[in-house]
């Protein structure tokens, strides 16, 4: 059996599931983090792999951006795959000034603008939060590897080309820390279904200021984040 966007048989996938939203970038974590790799979707290009790290098994999925495609993925992993540890590794845009570039955001929970939830929601309004479990254990890992991560909220946005000037004042003066794409349906899911996530974002553009960090920088910082993603495996 398999998903309608997936290609993969049962068992293919690990419990344990990366999700960057580059399918690139999936690749090139499995070409360059684990071992003994198998490549079990290739459909529409949204590469996903499974392979060994440190000797467990875990999978690396695209997903697209948005929160639309992110959904789709995320709904097949958790339904037709049984994933139970779904791990967002992606970016964001900072809206806070003195939250540089390449730092790496440990999201508590996340606000947003998904359609999927107004609807379900009939207006009302969802806190979809982390799983405490992941989040301590990424805390903790990242403490031992020396990383320092920023435990916060963000805002998942579904139009990344803002037209409304000063869109983000009000999330910004209550403490949302980045904006992303995918984390508030990544969140709202494993809540419904009682799977586990995570989402783990390096801080790759300013939205206030419009700095941005160079392909350098986001190597650097990337590889810190997904060695704390990789621990969770
Ligand atoms: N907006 C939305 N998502 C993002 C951004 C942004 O500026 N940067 C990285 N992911």
């Amino acid at each position: 059996m398999r998903s309608i966007h997936l290609e993969a048989n049962v068992g293919d996938i690990a419990e344990t599931v990366l999700l960057p939203g580059d399918p690139l970038r999936a690749k090139f974590v499995a070409e360059n983090y684990l071992t003994d790799v198998v490549c079990y979707n290739k459909v529409r290009n949204m590469f996903g792999f499974t392979g060994l790290y440190k000797g467990q098994r875990v999978s690396i999925q695209g997903t697209g951006m948005g929160m639309g495609s992110a959904g789709i993925y995320i709904y097949e992993l958790i339904h037709t795959y049984r994933c139970q540890n779904l791990i967002r590794v992606g970016t964001c845009g900072s809206i806070q000034e003195d939250l540089d570039l390449g730092q790496v955001l440990l999201v508590t929970g996340a606000s947003g603008d998904s359609d999927a939830n107004t609807v379900l929601f009939k207006n009302q309004h969802f806190a979809p939060t982390a799983s405490f479990k992941l989040l301590v254990q990424a805390y903790e890992i990242a403490k031992r590897l020396d990383i320092r991560v920023h435990p916060g909220t963000v805002f998942s946005t579904n139009t990344f080309y803002d037209l409304e000037p000063n869109r983000w004042d009000v999330w910004k003066a209550h403490g949302i820390l980045g904006i992303d794409m995918e984390t508030e349906i990544l969140y709202t899911m494993a809540c419904r279904f009682g799977v586990n996530a995570l989402s783990l974002l390096t801080v790759s553009d300013n939205i206030l200021t419009g700095s941005a960090s160079s392909q350098e920088d986001r190597e650097k910082t990337f590889n810190q984040m997904m060695e704390v993603a990789l621990g969770l495996a």
